[in-house]
């Protein structure tokens, strides 16, 4: 049978080595992605967001990053046993990310076409046993990829260097250069947050509407609310590298148990102008001395005596909706 998961993260426990010693960032996260599916995986900054992210695409540091504990399964593989040959394998042909910042991923001093061109080989030297495309048929795709975008005049775009356009711009090329392989799996990080908002919500707009054309599987990585509730089919609520509840997403915007996510939730306006929670007192903890049970327990309104003394295991309320959170244990659960 065909595995039905395109990533399926189990336990996954990441600290870094820091000067005040373990930074415990995440603590057995477990999230996972079928295939065609678009998930959301929400929560404040510093929660430990991109750090997952990182690590699904083989990207962490390892040192100063340790990871003690967890799997990643990515299409069948594990990300965390394979070579770096592999993984630029995978990389370059089967998934693909698009990151906050479009600056960064951009080589200023290259063209857009010289960059755009290589990603078009790379990937056909790595499906097609060193088959080589003709130069004509590598300018075809790239414009089209560039059309596909709504970039107006792609050959022209080909010709600019990354400076020379727009930040809304250069996340096009970047989506162009993500989907233009065909990827089965895309993971993008905060695909907006460097872009003004009419901007961002105008990449977000393309970025979904692309992938549900395409079929393609998403993991949409993103600190608005607003944007998961439109884009995605199921929410992973993240606190303090813990998930701390997940559901279909119009069951969680409907009907959100973990007082985390009803705080998130009562806070959506303000959210979306990029600002840590203020419908929640307090701050993401210090990694490096985590609160001990429930991560959420300093800032929570209905700390039980349980809650400091042992960590909830993700407990189902209903079908599809699971959470982290003592208040759901059945009498007998928390012994
Ligand atoms: N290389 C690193 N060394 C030490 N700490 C790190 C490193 N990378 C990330 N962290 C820490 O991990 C925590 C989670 O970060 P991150 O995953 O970037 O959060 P998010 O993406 O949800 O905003 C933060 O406290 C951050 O400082
Ligand atoms: S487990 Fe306890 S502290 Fe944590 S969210 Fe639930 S009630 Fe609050
Ligand atoms: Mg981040």
């Amino acid at each position: 049978m065909m595995d039905q998961y395109m990533l399926e993260i189990r336990d996954l426990h990441v600290h870094f080595r820091v000067y005040e010693g373990i930074s415990r960032v995440l603590d057995g996260v477990s999230l996972d992605v079928r295939k065609g599916e678009r998930v959301g995986l929400a929560g404040e900054t510093g929660c430990g967001k991109t750090v997952t992210m990182k690590t699904v695409m083989g990207a962490l540091k390892i040192p100063p990053a340790i990871i003690p504990k967890g799997e990643v399964i990515l299409d069948g593989q594990n990300v965390l046993k394979m070579s770096a040959k592999q993984l630029l394998q995978m990389k370059g042909t089967k998934v693909s990310m698009i990151f906050q910042d479009p600056m960064n991923a951009l080589n200023p001093v290259f063209a857009v076409g010289t960059q755009l061109f290589d990603v078009i080989r790379f990937s056909k030297r790595h499906t097609s046993n060193g088959g080589k495309l003709s130069k004509k048929e590598i300018l075809n795709r790239a414009i089209a990829a560039l059309d596909e975008v709504r970039l107006p005049d792609p050959k022209r775009i080909l010709n600019s260097y990354p400076l020379e356009l727009s930040g809304g711009m250069r996340q096009r090329v970047l989506i162009a250069m993500a989907l233009v392989n065909e990827p089965s799996f895309l993971i993008a990080d905060e695909p907006q947050t460097a872009l003004d908002v009419t901007i961002g919500a105008q990449i977000l707009d393309l970025l979904s509407e692309l992938v549900r054309t395409k079929g393609i599987s998403v993991l949409l990585i993103t600190h608005n609310l607003g944007v998961i509730q439109e884009t995605t089919e199921r929410v992973n609520i993240m606190y303090a590298g813990q998930v701390a509840e997940t559901a279909p997403t119009a069951l969680l915007f409907e009907n959100p148990k973990h007082p985390y996510s009803q705080g998130l939730l009562a806070s959506v306006p303000r959210l979306t102008g990029g600002e840590i929670a203020e419908g929640i007192r307090g701050m993401v903890p210090d990694y490096t001395a985590v609160p001990s049970g429930c991560r959420f327990h300093p800032r929570c309104d209905h700390v039980m005596p349980i809650c400091s003394q042992k960590k909830p295991s993700l407990l189902l309320v209903e079908p599809n909706h699971l959470v982290g959170c003592w208040l759901y244990a059945k009498e007998g659960e928390a012994e």
